[in-house]
């Protein structure tokens, strides 16, 4: 066949083993830090109905779907998030999964985006979600959680110059303020797709678009306003007292300094979060240097899913955390650890008469504990060494002709302190 395509699908990564090293011990951080705190692991298939991310307040989420009609005419999508199904799974059982629970998963997730720094058209992501908890205190131990994994991976959380923050908002100050002004129901969902786009598309084009849903421009300039303020004691000032958002992002600051990350958080309204079902808390964690422009991970509450997919009301709140954009800073910054492919001994048997005696060696060495590769390609000695020790094995074991008429195998320490001693074939169970 000519003219195959050979190349990935675009925007898509390949891992080879080097990069499945970074993958898997970025995987088991994850999955560490996760169970610290409690949460059990969930998952569930890659393809799911495709109207769980269809919303009509205009995410884009829907625009970047990778979906298709399967052979039984349903409309399937690859997931681009894992929220909806994790609503799914917690609406199909019920009450009978005992509330609140804690659980957090590794998706592959799917979205048709323009593929650029920090965003592909598919990532993992490290996702922890509390399902039956109303209170902030939620938010502050999925925040504490997302703390402990970026100090494990040696970036600098102290308060002498962070390296990273959390942009933290409340959806519901904004909320308020706008049914003060009459936008209620729908049209708030619908606001706040449009508002978080106003970073890219700019301050007039904003308005043009409120305008589009009934909102005065009058209104829309105030809105923008509001969005411009940042620090709790600013957005006191301009909020009534009693406002739940105000008052959920001081609870919020209080547990931060017991939990002591509230030198991290910085309050922002600006931050809106592309995804229509937030309902109050949202955050966004982000490079302090601002040398990586995409956010590292984001979360929110998001108390009204459940209702929308036909279930009872239920607080739940999380966050999506993505493999590319911690990857690359932690690339950039020379802090991924440097990883060999663990290989404790190499058996090397010096012709194919040895392949018998070298593999009972390997078979029992493996039944110790031990990781173990038999050397098979008969080339010569140099090169034999050379690999193993380029794959950082501790030992070689030489298993050649007169060594096992002697009854034993040559063992060699690699590495900086060479050592070799003959020992006993029948060490090894033969
Ligand atoms: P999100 O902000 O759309 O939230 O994605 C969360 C994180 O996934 C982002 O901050 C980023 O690290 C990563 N991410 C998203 N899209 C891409 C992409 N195209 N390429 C690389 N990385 C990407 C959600 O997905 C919510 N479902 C999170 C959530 C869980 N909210 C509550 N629970």
């Amino acid at each position: 066949m000519a003219n195959i395509e050979l190349q990935s699908v675009k925007g898509t990564r390949d891992f080879y083993p080097e990069d499945m090293r970074a993958r898997t011990w970025l995987f088991s951080q994850w999955r560490e830090v996760a169970s610290q705190f409690g949460y059990e692991e969930y998952d569930v298939c890659v393809l799911e109905h495709e109207e769980l991310y269809i919303r009509k307040a205009g995410d884009e989420i829907t625009s970047q779907l990778y979906n298709f009609t399967d052979k039984g005419d349903r409309r399937i999508a690859l997931r681009p998030e894992m929220t909806p199904s994790l609503a799914r799974l917690v609406l199909a059982k019920g009450a009978a999964l005992g509330l609140p629970l804690r659980w957090f998963s590794l998706p592959q997730c799917f979205r048709y985006e323009q593929a650029q720094k920090g965003r592909k058209r598919e990532h993992f992501q490290w996702n922890m979600d509390i399902v039956g908890l109303a209170g902030v205190a939620a938010e502050a131990e999925l925040i504490a959680a997302q703390v402990a994994f970026l100090k494990r991976t040696g970036l600098n959380l102290e308060a002498d110059k962070p390296d990273v923050v959390w942009k933290v908002s409340n959806r519901q100050v904004i909320q308020f303020f706008l049914e003060g002004l009459g936008i209620t129901g729908d049209k708030f969902p619908a606001v706040c797709v449009i508002i978080d786009k106003r970073d890219k598309i700019g301050n007039e084009a904003t308005i043009i678009e409120l305008t589009k849903l009934g909102v005065s421009s009058e209104a829309s300039v105030r809105i923008i306003d509001l969005l411009d303020t940042s620090g709790l004691e600013q957005v006191a000032a301009k909020v009534p007292a009693d406002n739940p958002g105000l008052i959920a992002l001081q609870e919020l600051m209080s547990l931060a300094q017991a939990y002591g990350f509230a030198h991290l958080i910085c309050i922002d309204l600006s931050v809106i979060r592309g995804l229509s079902y937030y309902t109050g808390t949202v955050w966004e964690v982000f490079d302090a240097t601002g040398a990586m422009p995409r956010a590292i991970a984001g979360g929110g509450r998001y108390d009204k899913l459940m209702e929308v997919f036909g279930g009872q009301p239920t607080p739940m709140v999380g966050f999506g955390f993505g493999d590319v954009v911690i990857l690359d800073i932690l690339t950039e910054r020379g802090l991924l650890p440097t990883f060999t492919r663990g290989i404790d001994d190499v058996v090397y048997p010096m012709s194919a008469t040895e392949f018998t005696v070298a593999t009972r060696v390997a078979t029992f060495l493996r039944s110790e504990g031990r990781k173990v590769v038999v050397d098979y390609s008969l080339r010569r000695f140099k090169h034999v060494i050379e690999r193993a020790e380029k794959d950082g094995a501790k030992r070689l074991l030489i298993i050649g002709g007169n060594e096992v008429r002697d009854g034993v195998c040559v063992v060699r320490t690699l590495g900086a302190e060479r050592k070799e001693e003959k020992i006993p074939l029948s060490t090894f169970g033969i």
